[in-house]
C-alpha cells in the first residue's frame, strides 16, 4: 500500500479546512507530546488522543510492564535473514495488527540504520550491511505495519550507526556514500509509503539532525517527497526556531520541550513563519487521518492480532535461522528413540529471544531451548542438561513464581509510592522484580518501597542486589537495611536502563520465606528503574563446566547453546570486541573435543567470533529469535522448518578484520571514510577471508546452477533469469543473489548486490529465479553532476549462492545516461 495509490490518499482540502480552525497555541500544542508517548487530543476538530510506541521488537505499548504483555518478535537482523520480504510483511502486518490492538497508531519502527561496523550497540535492531537488501526487507516491513492502518517511523534518519557519544557525535558522511548506503533505505521507505520519519540524535556533517534543514526538508521532504511527519528520537530536540525551521514537526516526549511556549514566542516573534507551523500540522493530522483518528476521514479497516500469531512468529524465527556449518549432514537431526542427547550452555534455558534498550518488549512468555527440544524430543530422547558457564553480569531478577505480595499472599512484588510524610499514594501488585516507570510514578513520591515474601529452597549464602541508578535501602529478612548509592556512568537515561549499576549483598539463609524490602528514595527524573536481584548458592564455575562436558561425553549428541544477553547487545552502548561473553568459547571446544557430533546453537544478534567453528560437526545461527524461540530452534534442528536464512551480514574470523572496526568519535567526530566501501567490499577489496560471507547460508538442500541469461529491457532495467537444480534429497529453498561487477575507473571496484530472489524446488527438480534490476540500482552517484548516473560500459552480472561462492556470470552493455 503506498501513500500516492490512493488508498491512503487524504483528502488535503478537508485538511486545510480544519487547519483554519486551530489557534496558534492549539497548533503548536500539538507538535510536542502530551507526555511519553501521546499527542494530545483537540476534540473541536475530531482529532483523537493519538498513542505512539517503540517498536522494532514488537509493540510495547505505553507502559514499560510486564502486566502489559506484547508478541516478541525475532530480531530485524533474522528478519532480514530471510532475504524474504514477503516473510517480512507478514512480520510486519502481525506487528501493525498488535498495534491496533493496543490503541497504538505511530510505530516507532522499523530501525534501518547500516551494519557498518559489528560492534554497533543496536546493530541486532538493524536489517543488514547491505543498502539494497535493506531496501527490499523495509518495503516488506513498511507495507505489513501500514497496512493495518498504523503508521511506521523509519529511524533513525540517518548516520545513526553507533552508540558511544549518540546524542552528539558528529557523522562525517560523504555525499556519495550518503547517496549509495545510507539514503537507500530510507528512499525505500519513503516509496514504499512510510507515514513518519525519525530524526536521530547525531549530526551528520555539522549539523545536529534534528536541526538539519538540508537532510530534513530538501532531501526528505522536497527531493524524495516525504509527506509524512518527521517525529524526534526521544529527548534530541535542543533548539526552538532551528529545529522547527529545519523541518522537524513533532518534538518529543512531552510535555517539557524547547517547543511548547517557546515556540509560540518565536513564531510571534517571526523567527518561524506561522505557515511552517501550519505545514507541520497538517503532517500530524495526515498521519492521523490515515490511521484513523481524525473523525470525517475513512479509517483503516478493522484489524486484529490473530489466534494463531505465536504459530506465525516461531514459523519466521525457524525460516530466518542460518546453517552457518553442517559436516556430514548431522543436521537435521534425527535422534532415534534411545538416545541421548546433551543439551548444553547457558542459552540453553535462558534464551535470549530480544536485545536491550527501547526496542524491548514484555511478552507473554519466551519458550527455552530447552523446553522446545523436550517438547519435540518427547519421552523418547534422554536429554541431559547442564548449564556449563554463567554469562549474566547483573544477578538474575527474582521470578514472580517465588515471592508474595507481603500483604495479600498473591505472587509478586508489592510496591507502594510513598509521600514524604508517609502516607501511600499508589500501590501496584507486580510480577517483575526488574521496574521502569516512564513518566509514570505517581507526583509528590518520596519514596517507592519494593516488598515481597520470597521462598528460598534451600540454605547458604544468597546473593541479593540493587541495580539502577539512584539512592536506595535494601533489607533483607531481620538483618539491619543496607543503604546503597549508585551512579550511571552516563546522562543518558537509557544507560541506565541498559547498562545500571549494580550493588551486591550477601546473606546466609536457611530455607523458607524470608521478607525482603527495598526502597528507592527520591525519585527526581521522569524515568524511573531499577532491579531487585538474587541468585540461590550455585555450583562452583569449574564443576559446572566440567559436568557440562562429562555430559557431552556422555551423549549421542552434544548441543550447545551459547551466545549473547542483552547485558551485551543493546542500545546505548556500542560493544567492545565481538567475543562470546565468559567461558563460552572454551565449554565449546571442551565439548567437541569429546563428542564428534557437536551442534552448536548460537542465540546472537549481530556476529560473535567462533574461533571453535571448525571443530564442531555444525553450527546454526539462531538470533534473537523472540518469545518462540526455543519451538523455532526445536523445528530448525529436527528439519521440521527449513532454516533457510542467508546471513544479511559479513561475519568476520575475528572481530580486527573487520573493515569498521571503531565506534569511537574521535574529537566528537565519526569520519565514514571509507565511504561505501565497508562489509562484504571491503572483506573483497582486502583479500580478506571471514569466517562466513554476507549471503552464506546453507539450508539443508544442495544447489546446483545451471544457467543466466540477462537482457536490457525498454526502460533501462535488466532482467536477469537464473536457473538452478535442487540436487538435495529434500524440498528446498534457494536465494539466488545477483552482484554487478566492473564498476569503477578500472573496472575492478568490489562487487555489490543488485538484487535477488528466491525459488522453491523438489528434490532433483529446477527452478528458475526471476530478478529485475532498475536502471537506477545500476546507476552510481555522480559528485560533479550531484545526479544519478549510468557510466556507459559492460558490466559483469553474477549469480552466486553468498558473496563469495560465485556460480555464474554474465556480460551486459550498459549505455551512459542520467537517471
Ligand atoms: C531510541 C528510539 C526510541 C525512543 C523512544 C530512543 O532512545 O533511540 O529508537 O524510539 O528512544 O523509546
Amino acid at each position: 500500500m503506498n501513500s500516492r495509490d490512493g488508498v491512503t490518499a487524504v483528502d488535503e482540502g478537508k485538511l486545510g479546512k480544519l487547519l483554519a480552525e486551530l489557534t496558534l497555541e492549539e497548533k503548536v500544542g500539538l507538535l510536542t507530546g502530551a507526555d511519553f508517548w501521546s499527542l494530545d487530543a483537540i476534540e473541536k476538530i475530531g482529532l483523537r488522543k493519538v498513542l505512539l510506541s517503540d517498536g522494532p521488537n514488537g509493540v510495547r505499548g505505553t507502559t514499560w510492564d510486564e502486566r502489559d504483555t506484547s508478541l516478541l518478535f525475532p530480531n530485524p537482523s533474522a528478519l532480514s535473514a530471510t532475504w524474504d520480504p514477503e516473510q517480512v510483511r507478514r512480520a510486519g502486518a502481525l506487528m501493525g495488527a498488535q498495534a491496533r490492538d493496543k490503541g497504538v497508531a505511530w510505530l516507532l519502527a522499523p530501525n534501518i540504520n547500516i551494519h557498518r561496523s559489528p560492534l554497533g550497540g543496536r546493530h541486532f535492531e538493524c536489517y543488514s550491511e547491505d543498502p539494497q537488501l535493506t531496501a527490499a526487507i523495509v518495503e516488506g516491513f513498511v507495507s505489513g505495519v501500514q497496512a493495518n492502518g498504523v503508521a511506521v517511523t523509519i529511524k533513525h534518519y540517518i548516520g545513526n550507526e553507533s552508540e558511544t557519544e549518540r546524542m552528539t557525535y558528529d557523522a562525517r558522511i560523504s555525499e556519495k556514500a550518503l547517496r549509495e548506503v545510507y539514503l537507500v533505505p530510507f528512499e525505500a521507505g519513503v516509496r514504499a509509503g512510510a507515514w513518519s520519519v525519525m530524526a536521530s540524535y547525531n549530526s551528520v556533517n555539522g549539523a545536529s539532525l534534528t536541526d538539519n534543514r538540508r537532510l530534513l526538508t530538501e532531501v526528505l521532504k522536497e527531493e524524495l517527497g516525504f509527506d509524512g511527519a518527521v517525529v524526534s528520537d526521544w529527548f534530541a530536540t535542543r533548539s526552538t526556531a532551528a529545529s522547527a525551521n529545519a523541518g522537524l514537526d513533532v518534538a518529543m516526549p512531552g510535555p517539557q520541550s524547547p517547543w511548547n511556549e517557546a515556540l509560540v514566542a518565536a513564531v510571534r516573534a517571526g523567527e518561524v513563519a506561522e505557515s511552517v507551523v501550519d505545514d507541520k500540522v497538517l503532517r500530524v493530522l495526515r498521519l492521523a487521518a490515515r490511521t484513523g483518528y481524525l473523525d470525517g476521514f475513512a479509517g483503516p479497516a478493522p484489524s486484529t492480532t490473530p489466534a494463531d500469531a505465536g504459530e506465525q512468529l516461531r514459523e519466521i524465527a525457524a525460516r530466518a535461522m542460518v546453517v552457518l556449518r553442517n559436516e556430514g549432514g548431522v543436521l537435521p537431526l534425527a535422534p532415534s528413540s534411545r538416545s541421548r542427547v546433551a543439551v548444553l550452555g547457558p542459552n540453553a534455558a535462558v534464551l535470549t529471544a530480544q536485545g536491550g534498550g527501547s526496542a524491548h518488549v514484555n511478552p507473554t512468555h519466551i519458550t527455552s531451548p530447552l523446553a522446545g527440544l523436550r517438547e519435540a524430543f518427547g519421552d523418547s530422547v534422554e536429554i541431559d542438561y547442564r548449564e556449563g558457564v554463567s554469562t549474566q553480569r547483573i544477578l538474575p531478577a527474582i521470578p514472580a513464581d517465588v515471592a508474595r505480595d507481603p500483604e495479600t499472599g498473591e505472587p509478586g512484588f508489592r510496591v507502594d509510592f510513598v509521600s514524604a510524610d508517609g502516607t501511600v499514594l499508589a500501590t501496584e501488585r507486580r510480577l517483575a522484580s526488574r521496574l521502569v516507570f516512564m513518566g509514570t510514578v505517581p507526583p509528590c513520591t518520596a519514596e517507592v518501597r519494593v516488598r515481597t515474601d520470597l521462598t528460598v529452597a534451600e540454605g547458604g549464602t544468597h546473593q541479593f542486589s540493587v541495580s539502577g541508578s539512584g539512592d536506595y535501602s535494601l533489607r533483607i529478612g531481620a538483618a539491619e537495611p543496607h543503604a546503597i548509592s549508585l551512579t550511571s556512568a552516563d546522562d543518558d537515561p537509557i544507560e541506565n536502563l541498559v547498562k545500571p549499576p549494580e550493588h551486591r549483598v550477601s546473606a546466609e539463609l536457611v530455607a523458607g520465606t524470608i521478607n525482603v524490602e527495598m526502597r528507592m528514595v527520591a525519585p527526581d527524573h521522569p524515568m524511573v528503574m531499577f532491579g531487585l536481584n538474587h541468585e540461590a548458592p550455585r555450583e562452583a564455575a569449574d564443576v559446572a563446566f566440567a559436568a557440562a562436558v562429562e555430559a557431552a561425553r556422555n551423549a549421542d549428541v552434544a548441543l550447545v547453546f551459547v551466545g549473547t544477553t542483552d547485558e551485551v547487545e543493546s542500545e546505548g552502548f556500542d560493544r567492545v570486541d565481538l567475543l562470546l561473553p565468559g567461558r563460552q568459547d572454551e565449554l565449546v571446544s571442551a565439548v567437541a573435543a569429546v563428542n564428534p557430533k557437536t551442534v552448536v546453537v548460537v542465540n546472537a544478534g549481530a556476529p560473535v567470533e567462533m574461533p571453535w567453528r571448525d571443530e564442531v560437526a555444525a553450527v546454526l545461527w539462531a538470533w534473537l529469535p523472540g518469545q518462540e524461540g526455543g519451538g523455532a530452534i526445536a523445528d530448525a534442528l529436527t528439519g521440521v522448518v527449513e532454516p533457510g536464512g542467508r546471513l544479511p551480514t559479513t561475519f568476520p574470523a575475528v572481530g580486527a578484520d573487520s573493515p569498521v572496526l571503531s565506534t569511537q568519535p574521535v574529537d566528537g567526530v565519526i569520519d565514514y571514510a571509507e565511504g561505501s566501501t565497508f562489509g562484504y567490499r571491503a572483506y573483497e577489496k582486502a583479500a580478506i577471508a571471514p569466517a562466513y560471507p554476507f549471503g552464506h547460508g546453507l539450508g539443508y538442500s544442495t544447489w546446483d546452477y545451471e544457467g543466466i541469461t540477462a537482457a536490457e529491457t525498454e526502460s533501462g532495467a535488466v532482467t536477469v533469469e537464473v536457473a538452478v537444480r535442487n540436487t538435495g534429497v529434500r524440498t528446498g529453498r534457494e536465494v539466488v543473489q545477483l552482484y554487478l561487477g566492473g564498476e569503477g575507473a578500472d573496472g575492478n571496484d568490489p562487487l555489490r548486490l543488485v538484487g535477488f530472489a528466491s525459488v522453491n524446488a523438489d528434490a532433483g527438480e529446477s527452478a528458475t529465479a526471476r530478478i529485475t534490476v532498475d536502471r537506477r540500482i545500476l546507476a552510481r552517484w555522480d559528485e560533479s553532476a550531484a545526479a544519478w548516473r549510468v557510466a556507459g560500459g559492460s558490466r559483469t552480472l553474477v549469480a552466486a549462492r553468498s558473496a563469495s561462492d560465485r556460480r555464474l556470470t554474465t556480460e551486459i552493455e550498459l549505455k551512459d545516461s542520467a537517471v
